[in-house]
């Protein structure tokens, strides 16, 4: 820890305060003026302030305790409620609020798990069935709660093939889950038909409609296909939609909605013995801040059905210019049929590297999101964005054109990194370089994450440094050995599943 960072002898004035505050902001993503994609969800300044006072009018009040703060417990039901009825629930349909996407599908997770608990006590190690572009939050859910994460391949669309889907289902499946849409590629995954196959093997099935719960309603509203995704489709048994997402909320707020009591019954944590009292959380926060969750509820009320539908209009509008503008450039395409605000493109000549394409967005002062298998860049669209499409269509055609023209900007700067980091067959080493990053950031320096320190280190793992020495061969190397060893483990799983009498 750096021994000269301390609290002040005595407090420094609030107009010193404010000005170096904002100073820090300086060095951030300019997301105001829509040129940050996905991490913003700005409904306009007027929305923005109204957030701002519902948040400070709460923002004491702790949620912990329901019976001292009735406003919000109220608040928390109308929620749900809004959020239920929106997505056709019917009066069985309960929930609660969560700090966003990731904890409503750790709640999810935690309630099938628990469900298979008292109903099938002989499962020792629970599974779930996923596509393998559902949301990482699941990844993450099943690495705290001890669940298997099973992934399911794609279809060329993207979307999960649910043929294959069926064939993992084991005696140890306690969950399905799709996407409404998914992140990746903007697709909604075949939830009538994964519905069915739920109620045919009577798992518990969980839709993540964290991003699309407060965007895809209005489409349809609107008169755009949306296929059925929501509480209408037989066999859902739970959603996850994000008010922090489309519902132009302030950050830190979602649902977790369940068919009935049956499901949302074991999310709920109690513990009867504790010295401090008897102690009940629906939830995974024991404080829970009271401003995320009227600032939530305002934002649903001054919205109303009518700014939703305005701002879906001019959301699906500017995601359907950036889509033609995508295709109008030769060197490109558009991975899938998007079904929302969800775009991923990719690149089809040889001479065009995608990450270098990014690479030049960036210096531009386009914040830009790049992913991997395929590589590709992720724009996430919101009404923001309506005012800035032109723009970032022409600074993406000169960027492709300037890359064309210098192919070997691939093998530099963060393109390089991005390059050799997707394309690693051991995905080990990925993990060992990605966490000396986390190791530095959080380290005593608190450094800030640089993508180029990535595998540069003094101690870097002698793998990396293998595969500088010796480039493709070694990396195909890596790969048999990585496949041999998967191989290996699966036979392992399986021998042991057959042992234990499951069904794999
Ligand atoms: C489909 C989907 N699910 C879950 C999440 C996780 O949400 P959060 O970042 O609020 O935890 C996201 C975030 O973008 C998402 O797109």
């Amino acid at each position: 820890m750096k021994k000269d960072v301390q609290i002040p002898a005595t407090g420094l004035p609030k107009s010193e305060l404010l000005a170096v505050m904002k100073a820090m902001k300086g060095d951030d993503a300019d997301w105001k003026s829509g040129r940050v994609w996905s991490l913003v969800y700005h409904g306009g300044d007027r929305h923005e302030k109204l957030l701002k006072e519902a948040y400070s009018l709460f923002i004491s009040e702790n949620f912990l305790s329901p019976m001292a703060f009735r406003s919000l417990k109220r608040m928390e039901t109308e929620v749900v409620a809004m959020t239920a009825n929106m997505l056709h629930g019917d009066e069985q349909v309960v929930g609660a609020m969560t700090s966003g996407g990731t904890e409503s599908i750790l709640m999810a997770v935690k309630a099938c798990r628990d469900r298979a608990r008292s109903k099938k006590p002989w499962i020792l190690w629970p599974e779930m069935v996923v596509p393998r572009s559902i949301h990482v939050a699941f990844e993450k859910a099943a690495h705290y709660l001890g669940v298997k994460f099973v992934p399911v391949p794609l279809r060329d669309d993207f979307r999960v093939d649910v043929g294959a889907m069926k064939r993992r289902i084991t005696h140890s499946t306690v969950m399905l889950a799709a996407s409404a849409p998914q992140f990746p590629q903007g697709v909604i995954d075949p939830i009538g038909e994964i519905g069915r196959l739920a109620l045919n093997k009577k798992i518990p099935f969980h839709v993540d409609s964290c991003i699309g719960g407060f965007l895809l309603p209005w489409l349809e509203q609107l008169g755009h296909k949306v296929a059925p995704f929501d509480f209408r489709v037989p066999g859902v048994t739970s959603i996850s939609a994000d008010v922090h997402k489309y519902g132009y909320a302030s950050k830190g707020a979602s649902v977790i909605l369940y068919r009935d009591m049956e499901y949302l019954k074991h999310q709920f944590f109690i513990s009867t013995n504790w010295p401090g009292g008897i102690y009940a959380s629906a939830s995974m926060p024991g404080t829970r801040p009271g401003g995320a969750i009227a600032a939530a509820w305002a934002a649903m009320r001054y919205m109303g059905r009518a700014g939703y539908l305005r701002m879906a209009k001019k959301t699906i509008r500017a995601t359907a210019k950036l889509l033609d503008g995508i295709d109008s450039i030769d060197e490109l395409m558009v991975l899938g049929e998007p079904d929302m605000s969800l775009v991923a493109y990719a690149s089809k000549h040889k001479d065009v590297d995608i990450y270098a394409v990014a690479d030049q967005l960036e210096k531009k002062g386009w914040h830009t999101d790049r992913q991997q298998h395929p590589a590709s860049i992720h724009v996430t669209v919101t009404s923001n964005h309506a005012v800035v499409i032109d723009t970032y269509l022409s600074d993406l055609r000169e960027a492709v054109a300037h890359v064309k023209a210098h192919p070997d900007l691939a093998h530099e700067g963060n393109a390089a990194m991005y390059g050799m980091m997707a394309k690693l067959p051991v995905r080990g080493m990925v993990k060992l370089a990605v966490r000396k990053v986390m190791e530095g950031m959080y380290g005593p320096e608190g450094r800030v994450p640089d993508l180029g320190s990535l595998g540069a280190g003094e101690d870097d793992d002698p793998l990396l440094k293998l595969v500088d020495r010796y480039g493709s061969a070694a990396l195909k190397l890596l790969g048999r050995v990585e496949e041999a060893k998967q191989d290996l483990k699966e036979k392992i799983e399986s021998a042991l599943g057959r042992l234990v009498g499951r069904e794999v």
